[in-house]
């Protein structure tokens, strides 16, 4: 990979990439989209990064379908697949490690120790092998695409970040791997994220800019919810994530819910407001 990446960029062509841990949706492909419009040579990585779980969470039954990722990267145009093995990436030996501070503690950070300092050091890892130009991530993590930005500042790495606005299912709720853990009753309940999130983005665009009224109306939503139990719902500054008492445009509202024993993530941006087929 290292050295495809070295020639390409030798030829004068930029390298686009999107890092993954596979069972691709169209969350990512609509970042394979994008990379292929903006780069010369289109990355894909696949790695389920031990590194990035915590002992008890889903690393072993995360799902894995490396053929039907084949065809999804094939249909939108991906140049190469780099699907290294966890023993590549962390040889016998292996000791270092990249920790972004302030900006992991916090959300899931919170509920997940550890999380961030395994997901900065594999991309950096990644960046280092496939040497891109750009990268792109998704919205729907945006405390991660927040401390990834902030590493590749703070390190001094040479490429550009992009993020991706979330992809929805029809009725809102945000496309994720895990998604496929839910049962159909747990689908229809993981609806009151994204319908609390509009719902507070409706409240705020009226005029409330309270956040504790603007909390109790999430709450609201989410409590109501019988197999809902909230693990964290924030409203933090969209660059700091620092806590916030009065919102504004850049507010970033973040959720983490456990649907049965499913944990989801979402979040928007409550000036953007929220979206979805259905809704509009
Ligand atoms: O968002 C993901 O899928 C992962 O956290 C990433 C960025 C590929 C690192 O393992």
């Amino acid at each position: 990979m290292q050295e495809r990446a070295t020639a390409a960029l030798a030829a004068g062509k930029t390298i686009s990439f999107v890092p993954t841990m596979g069972f691709l949706h169209q969350g990512h492909a609509s970042l394979l989209r994008e990379g292929r419009v903006q780069g010369d040579l289109l990355v894909l990585s696949i790695f389920v990064n031990p590194a990035q779980f915590g002992v008890g969470e889903d690393f072993e039954s995360y799902p894995r379908d490396l053929q039907r990722d084949s065809e999804i990267a094939a249909e939108n145009g991906v140049d190469i697949i780099f699907a290294p093995t966890a023993k590549e990436m962390y040889p016998h030996g292996y000791q270092t490690y990249v920790n972004v501070e302030t900006i992991s503690l916090p959300l899931c950070g919170a509920s997940r120790p550890g999380h961030f300092r395994g997901v900065t050091t594999v991309v950096a890892k990644l960046f280092n092998i496939v040497k891109p130009t750009i990268a792109f991530f998704g919205e729907k993590d945006f405390q991660q695409l927040a401390v990834i930005r902030r590493m590749v500042r703070d390190l001094n790495m040479d490429l550009k970040i992009v993020g991706m606005p979330t992809i929805r299912e029809d009725d809102g709720l945000a496309k994720s791997s895990r998604n496929s853990y839910l049962s159909p009753e747990e689908r229809s309940a993981a609806f009151c994220l994204s319908r609390s999130l509009a719902a507070v983005s409706d409240l705020y665009r009226s005029g409330e800019k309270d956040v504790e009224r603007l909390r109790a109306g999430l709450l609201e939503i989410l409590t109501s919810e019988p197999l809902a139990r909230i693990d964290y719902a924030e409203f933090r500054d969209g660059d700091s994530l620092e806590e916030l008492r009065q919102a504004d445009d850049r507010t970033v509202v973040a959720l983490a819910v456990r649907i049965g024993s499913t944990r989801l993530i979402d979040n928007t941006i409550i000036g953007r407001g929220v979206t979805w087929k259905e809704r509009c």
